[in-house]
């Protein structure tokens, strides 16, 4: 007669190790390299099987990386959408397997929202809106147009779309702000020391830079230190992220403000994929939190900065 105390016990769900498939957009910032080690020393902490994959900034890499992690069966699967559009076939693929899809740091456009179980990232629009806000501020007394540059995210990526929106939407409040000038520089430095080279070739007058990250910004520093101008003082330099190399540039005077994007999701993935494994309904949207910094802040923060 066999006893239950000789027998294997039976696998809980419990036991079982998750399986995680994550799609990275690529390697193109700090923000990024940031971004990735925290999804992966996260993963490693929750005792889950990471399946990892990096989509080197191309939408058609991280269609590939899904449709493997559905032939796979992985139990969850979890990316960051370079772009915003163009995601509902691979979706509802996903979906057809029953294998629940989580969001993290860039949304997707689709309107059918039971694609995935929840989107967890920054608010870009208000990112976007706090750099527009302190220029606003800054530049209140001001009676002559102020000419802004403005360096681009990845073009159709949701960070590029709303961080120019929520700009936009607050500098109008002044009608001496005007942006004379706009392209993407793909969230990389060499991207954007190149597209600042052109701006000031074309441009004799520019008084703002506002680039969508730091390293763009990072990059137009150089570019404009090339050109004999002083970056933070010939012209104001406005970026988001908030890496470490971005607060190196801020302490010493050189970027005026940086809007905060907080990176470090991994812990908040991982509680929500055990979560959706248990079976829980997650919230929609799980909004990450985040500050601001003058150039007096970043020399304050900087020794405390991990990334
Ligand atoms: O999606 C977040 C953005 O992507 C970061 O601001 C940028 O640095 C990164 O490449």
């Amino acid at each position: 007669e066999s006893t239950s105390a000789t027998k294997a016990p039976a696998a809980t769900p419990a036991d079982k190790k998750i399986t995680l498939g994550f799609s990275q957009v690529g390697a193109e910032s700090g923000w990024r390299t940031a971004n990735t080690k925290s999804v992966q020393d996260s993963a490693k902490e929750a005792g889950f099987d990471l399946k990892f994959s990096d989509a080197q900034q191309k939408q058609e890499n991280q269609i590939k990386a899904i449709r493997t992690f559905i032939q796979q069966k992985v139990d969850v699967i979890s990316f960051s959408p370079v772009v915003e559009s163009g995601w509902d076939t691979v979706l509802k693929e996903a979906k057809d397997a029953g294998i629940p899809v989580i969001l993290t740091d860039r949304a997707v456009d689709s309107k059918d929202t039971s694609l995935y179980q929840t989107f967890i990232g920054s608010d870009f629009v208000e990112e976007g809106r706090r750099a527009g806000k302190w220029l606003v501020d800054t530049k209140k007394d001001a009676k002559e147009p102020v000419n802004i540059v403005e360096l681009q995210g990845t073009t159709g990526s949701a960070p590029a779309n709303d961080r120019k929106a929520g700009f936009e939407e607050v500098i109008k409040s002044n009608a001496n702000l005007k942006v004379i000038a706009s392209q993407t520089g793909d969230f990389t430095r060499a991207k954007g020391k190149e597209v600042m080279q052109a701006f000031l070739k074309a441009h004799k007058d520019i008084d703002v830079l506002y680039a969508h990250n730091d390293d763009m910004a990072l990059g137009a520093i150089q570019a404009i230190e090339a050109a004999g101008l002083k970056p933070g003082k010939d012209i104001i330099i406005i970026s988001i992220d908030g890496v470490k190399d971005g607060f190196v540039a801020a302490s010493e005077g050189k970027i005026n403000f940086i809007v905060e994007c907080n990176p470090l999701l991994g812990p908040q993935l991982m509680q929500a994929v055990r979560d959706v494994v248990a079976g829980k309904q997650l919230p929609k949207r799980i909004v990450t939190k985040e500050g601001v910094f003058t150039s007096e802040d970043a020399k304050r923060e900087l020794p405390n900065r991990q990334y």
